[in-house]
C-alpha cells in the first residue's frame, strides 16, 4: 500500500508555522485564552472580513472560462483585434439572476445577466449583456427605481408584486420585455439553454474608419430550452443553487458548452430614417430588416478553482471598448459607462483592476498610481507629458474617437421620432406571430399567476389596461383568469371589481 504524501505544514498568512489547527493558547486547560495568540486573531479577524458587499443588481451567479475563436470574417466591418479572422481570444463568463441576493434561488423568474469579458491583444473588452434582446426602461434615470421596485419593501423587507406591477404599468416602455419575461425564456432551464444578447447597440469601425451600428447575439449550441413555473417552483427548494451546479458540473464533466455569435449589422445611415429608433433599448430590430451574420463562437472549458476570486471579485464593465468597437447613442449604454466602475471601485476597492481575473493580457502602461491594495508597482515619471521616457498616447493609430455628430440645446425629453416608436407593437407581434398556443397559453397562466399574488386593485386595473394594449385578446384572457380566479377565492370582491371590466371593455 503507497503512503499518502505528507500534507503541507499549516502556516500563518505571514508563513510561520502554525502550532495548532484545534487548539487556542490558554493559561491551563481550562484557563482563559492569551491575547497573544496571533494565529488565533488572524483567523477571527480575516473571517470577519471574508465577504465582500454583493453586486447591487445580478447579486446571485457564477461563471467559467474559455474562449472565443473568430469563424467567419467581419473585418469589413470591424477592426477589432477580437473579430478578426483566425483570432483566438481567452475569456470569462458570468451568468446571474437580476434582483435575487446571493443565496437566492438560480430558478426564480427574472431576466439572466450574461456578462463577458474578453483578455484581447488590445486591452480587456467587456460584452455586459442579458439573456434578452430588450429591456425594461430605455433611460438610465429609471434604472435605479426600477431595481428598487423589483427587490424589497422598506417596511416589510419583502419582495413585493404590487411594487413591480405599480412600476410596470406606469412604466408602457416596459411591455416589450415584461412580455418576454412573463413567457417561457423567463425561467432558462440552465444557463447553457439560453442565448445571450448585447440588448444595446454599438458601433463598429473598420480599418478604412467606416462605420456601422451592431447588435450581438450569441445563440446557444445546447438548444433554447426552459422550466414551467411548476418546475421552476419545485427546483427553487429542491436546489437553489441549480443553475450554478449544472454549469459547473457540465464543464467538469467535460460537457463543454459553446454559443455562435451572430451579429446584425446596420450601415451608419439608416439609423436617422430606420422605423424603429435603432437605439432605443426596448425594440429589437426584426431580422427580416437586418438579418444575423455569423461572426464565431464561445466555448467554456474551464471552472474556477476559487469562486471568488475568480467570479465574485470578476468586474464586467461597459467602458470596456477597445479599438474598432464603440459606444452608440443609446442613452442607457451611456449611462452604464459610467456606473460600472464605480461599483467597482466601492465593492472591491480602488485597484480591482490588478486582480488576476480583471487584469488585461495586453500591456498596462497608465499613469494610475496609489490606492488601496495596489501591488503592481509604478515608476517614474507619474505624469504626463513629459520629457522622462513615460508613456505617450499613439493618437496617429487609436486617435480618433468612435464617435458620432452631436449638437443641440440641452433638454430633458425623449428619443427623437421614429415611424413605429410606440411602446406596445414589438410585444404584440411576440405574442401574435412568435408564440405558438402552448406557449401563449403559459404566458396567460404566469401573468395571471403573478398577478394574483398580493398586486392591489388599482395597480391590477392599470396591468389588465397593459396587456390589452399589448394584445386584445391576450388582456381579455389575463383580466377574466384573474378575475375568476379571485372569484373562487372571495365572490364579494370580484363582483365589486367587474364594472372597472365593462369601463375598460367600453375604452377599447
Ligand atoms: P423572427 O420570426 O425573425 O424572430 C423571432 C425570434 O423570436 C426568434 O428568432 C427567436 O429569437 C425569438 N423567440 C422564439 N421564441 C421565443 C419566445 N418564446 N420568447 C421570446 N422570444 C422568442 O421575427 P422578428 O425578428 O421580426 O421579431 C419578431 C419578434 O420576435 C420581435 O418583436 C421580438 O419580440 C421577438 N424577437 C426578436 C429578436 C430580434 O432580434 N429580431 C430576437 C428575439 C426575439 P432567437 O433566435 O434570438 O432565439
Ligand atoms: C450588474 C448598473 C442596465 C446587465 C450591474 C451592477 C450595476 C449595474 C451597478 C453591479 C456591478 C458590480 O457590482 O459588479 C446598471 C445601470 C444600468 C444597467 C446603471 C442602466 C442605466 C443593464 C442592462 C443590462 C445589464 C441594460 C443588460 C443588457 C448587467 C449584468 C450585470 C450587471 C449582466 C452583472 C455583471 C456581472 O456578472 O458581474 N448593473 N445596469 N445592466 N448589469 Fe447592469
Amino acid at each position: 500500500m503507497t503512503e499518502e504524501p505528507k500534507p503541507p505544514a499549516t502556516t500563518t498568512d505571514s508563513g510561520i508555522p502554525a502550532e495548532s489547527d484545534e487548539h487556542s493558547l490558554t493559561v491551563g486547560p481550562g484557563g482563559p485564552i492569551l491575547l497573544q495568540d496571533h494565529y488565533l486573531i488572524e483567523q477571527m479577524a480575516q473571517f470577519n472580513r471574508e465577504r465582500v458587499p454583493e453586486r447591487q443588481p445580478h447579486a446571485k451567479g457564477s461563471g467559467a472560462f474559455g474562449r472565443f475563436e473568430v469563424t467567419q470574417d467581419v473585418s469589413r466591418y470591424t477592426k477589432a483585434a477580437v473579430f478578426q479572422p483566425g483570432a483566438k481570444t481567452e475569456m470569462a463568463a458570468r451568468f446571474s439572476t437580476v434582483a435575487g441576493e446571493r443565496g437566492s434561488p438560480d430558478t426564480w423568474r427574472d431576466p439572466r445577466g450574461f456578462a463577458l469579458k474578453f483578455y484581447t491583444s488590445e486591452g480587456n473588452y467587456d460584452l455586459v449583456g442579458n439573456n434578452t434582446p430588450v429591456f425594461f426602461i430605455k433611460d438610465p434615470l429609471k434604472f435605479q427605481h426600477f431595481i428598487r421596485s423589483q427587490k424589497r419593501r422598506a417596511d416589510s423587507n419583502l419582495r413585493d408584486h404590487d411594487m413591480q406591477w405599480d412600476f410596470w404599468t406606469l412604466s408602457p416602455e416596459s411591455a416589450h420585455q415584461v412580455t418576454w419575461l412573463m413567457g417561457d425564456r423567463g425561467i432558462p432551464r440552465t444557463w447553457r439553454h439560453m442565448n445571450g444578447y448585447s440588448s444595446h447597440t454599438y458601433m463598429w469601425v473598420n480599418a478604412a474608419g467606416e462605420k456601422f451600428w451592431v447588435k450581438y447575439h450569441f445563440k446557444t449550441d445546447q438548444g433554447v430550452e426552459h422550466f414551467t413555473q411548476h418546475e421552476a417552483d419545485q427546483m427553487a427548494s429542491a436546489d437553489t443553487d441549480y443553475h450554478t451546479r449544472d454549469l459547473f458540473e457540465a464543464i467538469a464533466r467535460g460537457d463543454h458548452p459553446s454559443w455562435t455569435l451572430h451579429v446584425q449589422v446596420m450601415p451608419f445611415e439608416d439609423a436617422k430614417t430606420y422605423r424603429f429608433n435603432p437605439f432605443d433599448l426596448t425594440k429589437v430590430w426584426p431580422h427580416g430588416d437586418y438579418p444575423l451574420i455569423e461572426v464565431g463562437r464561445m466555448t467554456l472549458d474551464r471552472n474556477p478553482t476559487d469562486h471568488h476570486a475568480e467570479i465574485e471579485q470578476a468586474a464586467f464593465e461597459p467602458n470596456n471598448l477597445v479599438p474598432g468597437i464603440g459606444p452608440s447613442p443609446d442613452r442607457m449604454l451611456l449611462g452604464r459607462i459610467f456606473a460600472y466602475a464605480d461599483a467597482h471601485r466601492y465593492r472591491i476597492g480602488a485597484n480591482y483592476k490588478q486582480l488576476p481575473v480583471n487584469a488585461p493580457v495586453a500591456p498596462v502602461h497608465s499613469y494610475s498610481k496609489d490606492g488601496a491594495m495596489r501591488y503592481a508597482k509604478v515608476s517614474d515619471p507619474v505624469y504626463a507629458p513629459n520629457s522622462k521616457g513615460g508613456p505617450r498616447a499613439d493618437t496617429e493609430r487609436y486617435g480618433t474617437p468612435a464617435g458620432w455628430h452631436a449638437d443641440g440645446e440641452m433638454v430633458r425629453s425623449a428619443y427623437v421620432d421614429h415611424a413605429e416608436d410606440d411602446d406596445w407593437g414589438q410585444a404584440g407581434t411576440m405574442v401574435r406571430d412568435v408564440l405558438d398556443d402552448a406557449a401563449r397559453e403559459r404566458l396567460v397562466d404566469n401573468i395571471v399567476g403573478h398577478l394574483l399574488n398580493g398586486v392591489t386593485e388599482p395597480v391590477l386595473k392599470r396591468a389588465f389596461e397593459y396587456w390589452h394594449n399589448v394584445d386584445k385578446d391576450l388582456g381579455d384572457r389575463v383580466e377574466s383568469g384573474v378575475r375568476a380566479k379571485q372569484g373562487e377565492k372571495d365572490p364579494k370582491a370580484a363582483e365589486q371589481a367587474n364594472p372597472a371590466r365593462e369601463s375598460m371593455q367600453r375604452k377599447a
